[in-house]
């Protein structure tokens, strides 16, 4: 009996706080946000209005993962909340994630209930059984009743299935009187850059009345952004080059602050594994290959199986290739191929399907690709290049195949 309660005991914790390491910790002092002012301030701007009760200018932000998108956008909406009550006037704002809600009416949905009070306004926002339109009459009605303004910010648009008719009601709705007396403001939030080509000329020039880019971070402010929340560990037990690693991984390919916040912490859960009281660069690199493996594991698995074939094949040849030699697409095909028949007993796809699925790993950054060769009476050829570890994309590769079989 008495046992029972010794397993924590002599469990050492290298970590005080570590919800300052979780990905949606929004910290509450904008000193803690680091390299963003001028984005900070032009959100501010476009918003400005609704402190005094006025609609809001709608605005669209784009920019590479972990560039602080969502991040700034949560902070400035608290901000606007706290600025605004202080004028009597009150704020919603509706935060939805598309990538978990996909689906007008699921957005819609999702819109609803976060800025409802059911107890005020007696509507409700059902998972099922109510139609998307009678969903936006509801919402239109909770808008008017408890707010002046609403701010509903769109994370991870480009992941709606189509954002077209949820932008189009969303930004015509005091045009079309559906809200009498509440104004209603958009942010838009996406990281790819062509997102608004997938918008029709209504959507893009209602949504895109302001669109501004949140630009990577260099390896020195990823460092800040890191050492902002070492309050995460107890004291002096980071080793003192492991920030500075952590932050140089993290900025490799493009700073990107999600990946560094994820390499600390994850760095830290190795060293508590092994018991050890400091965390050490090793514990960072071995992190880093960590975090790269999930990854790619997490992107890989929704691919077909001959995407990771195709892609098996690039970083076989890579690492067969001296230093920064790149790899030729035709010797991708013939190596990929030979493993279809020799290792997964599978028909090889055709040269044009190939190159589709080339073309689909560079859109979703796992291989770069570039033209070479192609002048005058010259036979132009792709080449590629793999923006990972090969030995981690291998491994990667078989572990989902292992999985699967
Ligand atoms: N300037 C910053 N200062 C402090 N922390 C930051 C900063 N930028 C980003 N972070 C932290 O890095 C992580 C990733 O940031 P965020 O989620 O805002 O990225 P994002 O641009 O929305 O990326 P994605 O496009 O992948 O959604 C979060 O934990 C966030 O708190
Ligand atoms: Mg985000």
């Amino acid at each position: 009996m008495g046992d029972i309660s010794n397993y924590f005991e002599g469990v050492t914790t290298v970590f005080r706080n570590k919800d300052l390491l979780q990905i949606d910790h929004v910290p509450d002092n904008e000193r803690l946000i680091i390299g963003r002012e001028s984005q900070l301030n032009a959100l501010a701007t476009g918003l400005q209005p609704a402190v005094e009760g006025q609609k809001p200018n709608n605005v669209l932000i784009y920019g590479k993962t972990g560039t602080g998108k969502s991040l700034c956008s949560k902070f400035m909406a608290r901000q606007l909340v706290s600025a605004a009550s202080e004028n009597d006037v009150s704020v919603g704002v509706a935060y939805v994630d598309c990538f978990q809600d996909s689906t007008e009416s699921q957005v819609i949905r999702a819109l609803g209930s976060t800025i409802n009070d059911q107890e005020v306004t007696g509507e409700t926002f059902p998972a099922s059984g109510v139609s998307t339109s009678e969903c936006y009459k509801r919402a239109w009605r909770v808008m008017d009743e408890l707010y002046d303004v609403v701010v509903v910010v769109l994370d991870e648009l480009d992941k709606m299935d189509d954002p077209n008719s949820a932008l189009m009601n969303l930004s015509r709705a005091a045009e079309a009187e559906k809200i009498q007396s509440c104004k209603l403001g958009i942010i838009g939030i996406s990281n790819k850059p062509r997102f608004k080509d997938r918008l029709n000329e209504r959507a893009r020039s209602s949504l895109c009345q302001r669109d501004f880019v949140f630009p990577p971070y260099d390896a020195n402010q990823i460092e800040k952004i890191l050492e902002a929340r070492d309050g995460a560990f107890k004291d002096g037990v980071l080793e003192a080059g492991v920030i500075p690693r952590a932050a140089a991984l993290a900025a490799r390919e493009h700073g990107d602050a999600r990946k560094a916040i994820d390499i600390l912490r994850t760095a830290g859960e190795m060293a508590q594994e092994e018991q050890a009281e400091t965390v050490y660069e090793r514990h960072v690199d071995a992190a880093q290959v960590q975090t790269e493996r999930d990854h790619l594991i997490e992107v890989l698995t929704e691919q077909p199986p001959h995407s990771r074939y195709v892609l098996k094949s690039v970083a076989l040849l890579d690492q067969r290739m001296a230093d920064d030699k790149a790899v030729k697409s035709s010797d991708v095909n013939q190596l990929y191929r030979q493993i279809c028949t020799e290792q997964y007993s599978s028909d090889p796809l055709s040269w044009r399907r190939v190159r589709d699925l080339l073309h689909e790993l560079e859109f979703l950054e796992i291989i770069e690709r570039k033209r070479k060769g192609a002048g005058r009476g010259e036979g132009g050829y792709m080449e590629t290049h793999l923006l990972d570890a090969p030995e981690v994309v291998i491994d990667a590769c078989d572990a989902i195949e292992s999985e699967a079989s």
